[in-house]
């Protein structure tokens, strides 16, 4: 009787609250003791919430044992109140069903209290708070990493958004506005090596280096983002304090012996290239657009459709040194007199 009343107050209270605006979360923000009992009286009819990775086969559902690390807060609230649709569009156990799975639903201080649960009790050790760091994605390297999503089969499995049309094969987890739904993260941490967390999930990036790694993950963060602001390195402090003198050093020891001391193209290696190494002298660097010409510097020809043997600099002189020889290339060179 008592509990009834409680509920009830409750209730006009939560409608009171929604009247004002107030958000239902700072009222049911402390509910705690509802939200354990329907984590543990219903999500866990289906859903694992402690022990160890397992095989799909012997689960209902996937495994929430690192829920309070996987999810973007608001997506988990669309996905508990039933707007978002099913992930698995063959249903979960697809070796069972062929139809996509009508998840129960609560309601929005229901979702929130979960949530809220899950931050509390469901955290990953195994996931370094701050290892992707979202706000240093570029544009290249999202598109880069498309190419290697598709480079690696992972298609195959999971369906993404290309052009507006849902495209690869639905076996598993739809990966469509990832973006709105990973913690970057706990997907990076996943990437590292999904066996951690679902055995027989495969080994597709296992031959991948950690900045492919990195690029996938970038792609799969901005689906789904329309307004995604992509990293521009060319406005990071290196390129405020570039250095011509210094970029003359550079282009000395790395770049003359393809592109000739005065940048006519005529180092000693330039004989037996083709196509032949770019005459700097040719080129008025300051009409160059910048983010070309960081790229064919910073990946390297191949990755730009250019020839192969225009090395990637990145690695070997470090965002301070392309910044340096960019600096060297556009005081330098103004184009044919
Ligand atoms: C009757 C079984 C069942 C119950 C009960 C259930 N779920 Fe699920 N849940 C599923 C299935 C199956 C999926 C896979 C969704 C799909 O196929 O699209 C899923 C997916 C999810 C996901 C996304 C998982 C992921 O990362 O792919 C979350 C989060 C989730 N459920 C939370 C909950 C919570 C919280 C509860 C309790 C309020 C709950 N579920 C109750 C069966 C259930
Ligand atoms: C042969 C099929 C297959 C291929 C190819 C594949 N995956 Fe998966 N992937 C799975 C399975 C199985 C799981 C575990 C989840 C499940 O049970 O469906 C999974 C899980 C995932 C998840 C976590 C989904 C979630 O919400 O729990 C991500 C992210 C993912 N894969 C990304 C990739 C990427 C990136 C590639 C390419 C490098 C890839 N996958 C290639 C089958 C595949
Ligand atoms: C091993 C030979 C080699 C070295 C060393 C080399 N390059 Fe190149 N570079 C090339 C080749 C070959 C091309 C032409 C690519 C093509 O047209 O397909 C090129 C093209 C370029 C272009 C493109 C110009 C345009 O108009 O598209 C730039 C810029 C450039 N290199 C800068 C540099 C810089 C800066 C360095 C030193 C850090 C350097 N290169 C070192 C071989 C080299």
């Amino acid at each position: 009787m008592m509990q009834r009343r409680r509920v009830m107050v409750a209730g006009t209270l939560l409608i009171a609250a929604v009247a004002m605006g107030v958000a239902p979360r700072l009222l049911f923000g402390s509910d705690q003791s509802r939200a354990k009992e329907i984590v543990q009286q219903t999500c866990v009819q289906c859903h694992r919430l402690e022990g160890k990775a397992d095989s799909r086969f012997n689960l209902k559902a996937p495994d929430l044992i690192w829920a309070g690390s996987k999810y973007k807060r608001p997506w988990l609230i669309r996905w508990l109140t039933g707007k978002e649709a099913p992930l698995y569009a063959k249903g979960y156990r697809w070796d069972l069903t062929e139809v996509p799975f009508k998840h129960p639903m609560v309601t929005e201080p229901e979702a929130n209290a979960i949530a809220d649960y899950f931050a509390e009790h469901n955290k990953d050790p195994r996931v370094t708070v701050g290892a992707f760091d979202l706000s240093k994605v570029t544009k290249f390297e999202a598109t880069f990493g498309g190419m290697a999503y598709k480079a690696h089969a992972c298609l195959g499995c999971h369906v993404i958004e290309e052009n507006g049309k849902f495209i690869g094969g639905p076996q598993s987890a739809s990966l469509v506005a990832a973006g709105q739904r990973y913690d970057q993260d706990w997907l990076f941490r996943f990437g590292q090596n999904p066996q951690d967390f679902v055995p027989h999930s495969g080994e597709f990036l296992a031959d991948a280096t950690e900045p492919q790694l990195r690029a996938v993950i970038g792609f799969l963060m901005v689906q789904g983002v329309n307004d995604f602001k992509y990293y521009e390195p060319w406005t990071s402090p290196e390129f405020g304090k570039a250095s011509v003198g210094r970029g003359k050093a550079i282009y000395k020891e790395y770049c003359m012996q393809c592109h000739g001391a005065t940048g006519k193209g005529d180092g000693p290696a330039a004989s037996g290239l083709e196509p032949k190494p770019a005459i700097h002298a040719n080129i008025a660097f300051d009409q160059v657009p910048t983010e070309y010409l960081y790229n064919m510097i910073n990946h390297g020809g191949a990755a730009m459709g250019k020839s192969a043997n225009m090395p990637y600099w990145g690695l070997t002189i470090g965002q301070q040194g392309v910044a340096d020889v960019m600096a060297y290339l556009k005081a330098t060179f103004k184009g044919p007199k």
